[in-house]
C-alpha cells in the first residue's frame, strides 16, 4: 500500500474574496472572477454592496490599531464591493498566490495585484488570510451563514 502524495492530502475548504472599490469602478470584477472559475475554484456566495462604517469596521476589526485602519475603512466603504465565497483545494494558500503581494507595485506578474495595479490601500482584492479569518470575514460580509 503507498502513501499518498503530498499533493493529495490537501483539503476541500472555503475562502473569502472582495473586489475592492478600484477594481469594481475600473470594470474588473469579470477579470477577477474569471481567474479563480479558470482556476477550478467553485463559486459558493456572491454579492455586491456598500459596506457599511460598522461592517467594515467589524471585517478589518484585527487592524484596528493599525495606523492605517482609518484609511482602510474610509476607502472599503467608498464604493460598491463584489464579495464572492469560492470553494476548492487549499483554497485559502491557493487564493492569496493567485491575488499577489499586498503592494500591488511589488506584487508578480501573473498574480492579480501584480497583473492589474500599483496601489496598496486600493489594492483591487481582499483574499481571506485563514479558515479563521474566513468565517470573521464571512460573517461580517453577508451576515449570518445559510443553513
Ligand atoms: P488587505 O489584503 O485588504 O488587508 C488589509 C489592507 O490594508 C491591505 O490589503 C491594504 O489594502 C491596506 N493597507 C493600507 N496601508 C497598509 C500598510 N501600510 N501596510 C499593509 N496594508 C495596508
Amino acid at each position: 500500500m503507498g502513501e499518498e502524495a503530498p499533493e493529495e492530502m490537501s483539503t476541500t475548504e472555503e475562502t473569502l474574496i472582495v473586489v475592492k472599490p478600484d477594481g469594481v469602478r475600473r470594470g474588473l470584477v469579470g477579470e477577477i472572477i474569471g481567474r479563480f472559475e479558470r482556476k477550478g475554484l467553485v463559486i459558493r456566495r456572491l454579492r455586491m454592496q456598500t459596506l457599511s462604517k460598522p461592517q467594515a469596521e467589524e471585517f478589518y476589526s484585527v487592524h484596528k490599531e493599525k495606523p492605517f485602519f482609518g484609511e482602510l475603512v474610509a476607502f472599503i466603504t467608498s464604493g460598491p464591493v463584489v464579495g464572492v465565497v469560492l470553494s476548492g483545494r487549499d483554497a485559502v494558500a491557493t487564493v492569496r498566490r493567485m491575488v499577489g503581494a499586498t503592494k500591488s507595485w511589488e506584487a508578480a506578474s501573473g498574480t492579480i495585484r501584480g497583473d492589474l495595479g500599483l496601489g496598496l490601500t486600493d489594492n483591487t482584492i481582499h483574499a481571506s488570510d485563514s479558515s479563521e479569518s474566513f468565517e470573521h470575514e464571512e460573517a461580517a460580509f453577508f451576515g449570518k451563514a445559510p443553513g
